[in-house]
């Protein structure tokens, strides 16, 4: 490696935002350890810059064991996601846990081990992977609202709590973006297909709109590159918003108040 080739960590790199940053970033001019629990699945587009490697970031031993021999990490990109759809009548305790092991509990783990290598070089770069419903609240999808309305907690505090160190923390939040999201990762829970669930009008009618929305939504190449000039840039902006939906509907939600929000929303969606 040259002695000042830049190194980043991305987590979630089989598919989506997470495998175009690892590809990106890696033409141009950072080594990447591309972080996947299916590290086999990168074999395509591994090269003497762009390492794949196993991690599962709800396992703080294979957390240690991904970063084990890594002495420099410029970057961070907590990116590993997924979409838990459920009432909160209807979740499981299990469904409940889980989001947040991933989403909250997975970034703060990858955090922990990572922080010590930035704070000993005196310089990093986190950027968390949102989204706008982490600032904006839906129907069926409270625990992943949840679970990124903490991360921008996360992100809040944290740039606080690092600063003295060098350490710049950012969170990006993107609208929807045709990844696999949809397609593979959004966990969707038994009962609230149920002839018997008391949500199935809210169901019927949202779903398949959201689902839709994803798979046409923006190209996660936007993602890869705000990531590189986030890295880039000292002075870049805490939160950046990404992608049609975001820009629609963060401004929105600043200007308006909670109840024409809401009823925007809800007209918007036929909610
Ligand atoms: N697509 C959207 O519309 C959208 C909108 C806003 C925010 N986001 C956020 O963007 C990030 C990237 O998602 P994406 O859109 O690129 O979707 P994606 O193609 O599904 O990629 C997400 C990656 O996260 C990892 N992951 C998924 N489920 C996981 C689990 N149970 N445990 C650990 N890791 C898991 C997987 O990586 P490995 O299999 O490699 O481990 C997966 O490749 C996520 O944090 C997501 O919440 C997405």
């Amino acid at each position: 490696m040259e002695r000042d080739q830049k190194v980043a960590f991305i987590t979630g790199c089989s598919s989506g935002m997470g495998r175009e940053s690892a590809r990106h970033l890696s033409q141009n001019g950072y080594r990447v350890y591309a972080g996947s629990r299916t590290p086999e699945k990168l074999s395509d587009i591994a090269s003497s810059t762009l390492y794949p490697i196993l991690i599962d970031i709800t396992d703080p031993t294979s957390v240690a064991q991904a970063l084990e021999g890594i002495d420099r990490i410029d970057l961070l990109v907590n990116n590993a996601g997924y979409g838990l759809v459920s009432t909160v009548e209807e979740v499981t305790e299990k469904e409940m846990l889980a989001q947040f092991d991933v989403n909250v509990f997975g970034v703060l783990r990858m955090c922990r081990y990572v922080i010590p290598i930035m704070r000993r070089q005196n310089s990093g770069v986190i950027i968390n992977i949102s989204s706008f419903l982490g600032k904006i609240g839906l129907p069926l999808f409270t625990l992943y609202n949840a679970s990124k309305y903490a991360l921008e907690g996360i992100t809040d505090s944290l740039r606080y709590e690092l600063e003295e160190f060098h350490i710049r923390v950012h969170s990006i939040m993107p609208g929807f973006f045709d990844t696999n999201f949809a397609r593979d990762n959004l966990v969707i829970n038994d009962a609230i297909f149920k002839e018997d669930s008391p949500y199935r009008k809210t169901v019927a009618q949202l779903l398949p709109i959201i689902s839709e929305q994803i798979n046409s939504g923006n190209d996660p190449r936007d993602i890869a590159q705000m990531i590189l000039e986030i890295a880039e840039n000292g002075d870049a902006p805490a939160r950046q918003t990404a992608g049609d939906k975001a820009r629609k509907f963060i401004p929105m939600r600043r200007e308006l108040s909670d109840e024409d929000f809401e009823r925007r929303v809800k007209v918007y969606y036929g909610i």
